[in-house]
């Protein structure tokens, strides 16, 4: 390979398509929010100062209610494999449940909305949740005999029973690996291999757009692919959608399948002791998209996941217990195990979990749901904020709800966007935190602490309290804020939320995150294990972050993250198929979607029906939410002259942006083809 080649960028990203608006001003809190708010004393920030790290995180920790109160903070033996809160036992049901009970046992722990709204929503209180929690609890450990470190695969729907189901697991130890429940049966079949559960809970069907789906039928497609790949599922435990009524078409695998509904009656009244954990015991998995096509089992810990959900929770997303607090998201992504579940029931709040989709069946549901149950607090990401400003801009003052706290997560907000939601969705009087985090986070990593900065439309805003982000260029040297350069963002410091390691794959975990900053592979000082993020980022004079999106093969498309490598693969299961590129392409709602680049094997002929069985493959490997926007079969792929396909190209094609020079190419010719075949003659882009 030539020099020039070395140096040239074949891929593309996020970043590298990210739209640089200018810097807004600031926006400030009402005194009606502050005079109400959780935190409202600057000195937070001089208590968390970086020198003072990682004392300060006791106060997170002393929010929780512990066994055993622990005795080291961190133990950096293993760095960067850290532990938090070590010889501290704690368990994480009884925090989120138990010990609001003498208080707060009549209060509504979660509000089930069910899509259909002639459907009644179901109020779980504390004390419903603590019963139903040990029931189910009873079943995992006297029916299955599962015990603390077991892992078990999730496949649930948004419904009150995927948090009794973590809540139950947690109850014993059990580490809960829950599976968006829009992924494919084989997405699913990977995260039951790679987790070795030998048990799966699913839900017979769920309503999503009106239809009751068949969601059954995964779970079968799931255990078929897990047994090829080695990886005998023992049984399938499934909730009815509808107790006492089988909703599937799907039939169940006779010695396989149990319907839990059914089980539960031998369990009635089953009280199940929490098992006292350590710290440092994994809570739960969280598969995430990398840069391979395989995805990375995020290990989340039990003490400290739960002491920086709960400190983000009421510092950042300001939950009292007398909160009614909706977070739009799903609880199959990390957003929802930290800010649905565990974050606001460890605050003993009122968290609302929806079925079914925010604009269905008008632009009007969401705003009715909050009108119902009186929301104060909302958090969803800019997708659905784009999609409910375009069907219905005006719909929010039709109803009679009042936000205090709005949050925006998982993608850059335009400030357009970020507008709309403050003054028709917050009519003015809702303040909104922008959060930048990540999967592998457990909670947010910058953000405004609602009552002490004020809000910048577009930037997320400053590391929060105890975080300390850096920006560094590609050759290591920090880029200063305020010198308006873009570079890779890194946390100086380990905190609370962070994940302990990619499951079963220490080596990945560090060579992905941490060694490409540190200073010497050898430490055991946190100091020189600099966490790379894998984002792009601005930081202004003022210390205000502003996100510019990946830097990797990671395309965030309506805030769900998938790795290009994974879609290619899943194309490349066809097997016309020679080779396989995906792209970024920007998208006015979702924000970004994947642009698949299709080279056929020699003697293939290219037609509708292969671009249609390509995208199924994708669909049927991964999900859905993975549909690529076009396939687009060329007769090759632009590539150097040592054979890589320089997706920067097909990047900048997709996007309608400059090519650049492409004479290095070994086939410069390819590249007007396509563009013409993706542009159309007149050069514009064919689908806007
Ligand atoms: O690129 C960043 C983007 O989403 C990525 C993380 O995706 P995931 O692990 O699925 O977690 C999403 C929710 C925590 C990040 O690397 N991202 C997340 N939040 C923001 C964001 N980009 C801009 N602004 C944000 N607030």
């Amino acid at each position: 390979m030539s020099e020039k080649e070395k140096g040239e960028s074949i891929e593309t990203s996020e970043a590298e398509i990210a739209v640089h608006w200018a810097e807004e001003g600031f926006v400030y809190p009402s005194a009606q929010f502050i005079a109400q708010a959780n935190m409202t004393d600057p000195a937070v920030y001089d208590r968390m100062a970086l020198d003072k790290c990682p004392e300060y995180w006791k106060e997170y920790a002393d929010m929780l209610t512990w066994y055993k109160y622990w005795d080291t903070i961190l133990d950096t033996s293993d760095a960067p494999c850290y532990k938090f809160f070590k010889g501290g036992l704690i368990n994480a049901s009884y925090n989120c449940i138990d010990r609001h009970l003498a208080q707060y046992k009549n209060k509504t722990a979660i509000h089930f909305v069910p899509e259909p709204e002639d459907e009644k929503v179901e109020h779980i209180t504390y004390q419903e949740l603590y019963v139903r929690v040990n029931e189910f609890a009873s079943i995992l450990k006297n029916d299955l005999g599962l015990k603390a470190g077991d892992r078990v695969t999730l496949h649930l729907p948004m419904v009150g029973e995927l948090p009794v189901t973590m809540l139950a697991c947690a109850r014993l130890g059990i580490i809960h690996s829950q599976v968006f429940g829009g992924f494919s049966g084989r997405a699913c079949a990977d995260r039951i291999v790679d987790s070795g559960s030998d048990y799966l809970i699913t839900m017979d069907a769920y309503y999503r757009s009106g239809q009751l789906q068949d969601h059954k039928e995964k779970a079968d497609i799931a255990c078929d692919d897990a047994a090829k790949d080695g990886k005998k599922v023992k049984k399938v435990l499934i909730w009815q959608r509808y107790p006492g009524k089988y909703s599937a078409k799907t039939p169940l695998v006779e010695g396989r399948d149990l319907i839990i509904n059914d089980m539960l009656k031998k369990h009635y009244g089953a009280r199940i002791d929490p098992v006292q954990m350590p710290a440092e015991a994994p809570l739960f998995l969280m598969y995430t998209s990398g840069t391979t096509g395989k995805p990375k089992g995020c290990q989340h810990s039990t003490g400290g996941f739960l002491a920086y959900v709960t400190g983000t929770s009421k510092y950042i997303q300001d939950i009292h217990p007398t909160d009614v607090y909706w977070c739009m998201a799903d609880i199959g992504w990390i957003t929802g195990h930290s800010y649905i579940v565990y974050g606001p029931l460890s605050l003993a709040a009122s968290s609302v979990i929806f079925e079914g989709v925010p604009t269905y069946p008008d632009a009007g549901r969401c705003w009715r749901i909050a009108q119902n149950l009186d929301v104060n607090i909302f958090h969803t990401a800019p997708t659905a904020i784009r999609a409910l400003r375009k069907v219905g801009p005006d719909e929010p003052k039709k109803y009679t709800y009042h936000f205090k706290h709005m949050t925006t997560v998982g993608e850059p907000i335009e400030p357009e966007v970020w507008k709309w939601y403050y003054k028709e969705v917050g009519k003015g009087e809702a303040i909104i935190v922008d959060t930048w985090w990540q999967t592998e986070n457990g909670g947010f990593l910058c953000s405004t602490v609602p009552a002490i900065k004020p809000m910048k439309p577009g930037s997320a805003g400053p590391g929060v309290p105890g975080i300390h982000p850096i920006v560094y260029d590609n050759d290591g040297n920090i880029v200063p804020a305020g010198s308006g350069k873009a570079g890779n963002i890194c946390i100086q410091n380990p905190w609370p939320g962070m994940f302990q390691t990619i499951w079963g794959d220490r080596d990945r975990f560090v060579r992905t995150y941490f060694e490409r900053y540190c200073k010497n592979p050898k430490s055991k000082d946190w100091r020189d294990w600099p966490y790379l993020t894998g984002d792009a980022a601005v930081v202004a004079a003022d210390g205000y972050v502003r996100i510019l999106g990946r830097i990797d093969d990671v395309i965030n498309v309506s805030g769900h993250r998938l790795g290009t490598k994974e879609i290619e693969s899943a194309a490349l299961t066809v097997p016309e198929v020679a080779e396989a590129a995906v792209v970024p392409v920007k998208h006015e709602i979702k924000g970004k979607e994947p642009d698949l680049y299709i080279a056929l094997k020699p003697g293939i002929k290219s037609t509708p029906e292969l671009a249609k069985a390509i995208s199924a493959a994708i669909v049927r490997e991964i999900g859905a939410i993975a549909r690529p926007r076009k396939v687009w079969i060329v007769p090759d792929m632009p590539k150097t002259r040592s054979g890589k396909i320089m997706r920067r190209v097909l990047g900048a094609i997709s996007n309608g942006t400059d090519v650049g020079d492409v004479m290095t190419l070994a086939n410069p010719e390819i590249v007007e083809l396509i563009t013409k075949m993706v542009q159309g003659e007149e050069g514009k882009p064919v689908i806007p």
